[in-house]
């Protein structure tokens, strides 16, 4: 209880610097909610959403779960897709994967958890077993573990894009955006994995050349001995 007392002391003094520097803040907040972004990320504690974009309360709709997954049985992460578009109207919606991911670590490995942990990250396995040649073909465990956190990222972009929600906004006409990123710990640097739709015409042999992207981006930097990012 004492180590909650302190969290609760953490957020009396956080808001009241967030009202020292804008008196109007909350009041505005609790009157509407406006955000132009749905980020569905990883729960990973080292890569909370709102910090690493530099947004404020309000700004960014948010949705994490273990390896930043989007299953079209998860109800949980569907209504969100659902809720975001047709009550937020969100212009973007980003997939957002991390390096040195435990879930996409134990996926690769195919590290027994028990329950329903391994009933989840069986979706990241699925990935690892669509693109098991790719994988297969990089000899450096690091880097195979990489490629798959951005493989990961795009299925789960696709999986986006495949949603009814998504499906039934772009036949709307309603302006829409998916993207996959990635996030390196070691830089807290985000950058595109090699996804970003506005339309359905747009889905059109995107898996392929997603994959060419991904592969001729590291081929490139592993070409010049540099570093690709993977941690
Ligand atoms: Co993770």
């Amino acid at each position: 209880m004492e180590d909650l007392h302190e969290l609760l002391l953490r957020n009396a003094r956080w808001a009241e610097r967030i009202v020292e520097a804008d008196p109007q803040f909350f009041k505005r907040l609790v009157s509407q909610q406006n955000p132009e972004y749905l980020w569905i990320g990883c729960s990973d504690s080292r890569v909370p959403a709102n910090e690493i974009v530099d947004l404020q309360p309000g700004e960014l709709f948010v949705h994490r779960n273990v390896g930043n997954v989007v299953a079209h049985s998860d109800v949980n992460a569907q209504s969100v897709i659902q809720f975001a578009l047709e009550v937020l109207n969100v212009r973007h919606i980003m997939v957002v994967g991390h390096y040195r991911c435990s879930g996409v670590h134990a996926a690769l490995h195919r590290q027994p958890l028990g329950g329903v942990a391994d009933a989840w990250l069986s979706h990241i396995r699925e990935v690892a077993d669509q693109h098991d040649e790719l994988l297969d073909a990089e000899p450096l465990e690091h880097r195979r573990e990489a490629l798959l956190c951005e493989l990961n990222v795009l299925e789960q972009a696709l999986n986006v894009c495949h949603s009814v929600p998504v499906r039934n906004a772009w036949s709307r006409g309603q302006p829409l955006t998916v993207h996959g990123w990635i996030y390196r710990l070691g830089d807290g640097r985000l950058r595109h994995s090699g996804l970003s739709v506005s339309n359905t015409r747009q889905l059109d042999g995107l898996r392929h050349k997603a994959v060419e992207t991904i592969v001729r981006m590291r081929r490139a930097y592993y070409a010049q001995g540099q570093t690709m990012p993977s941690r």
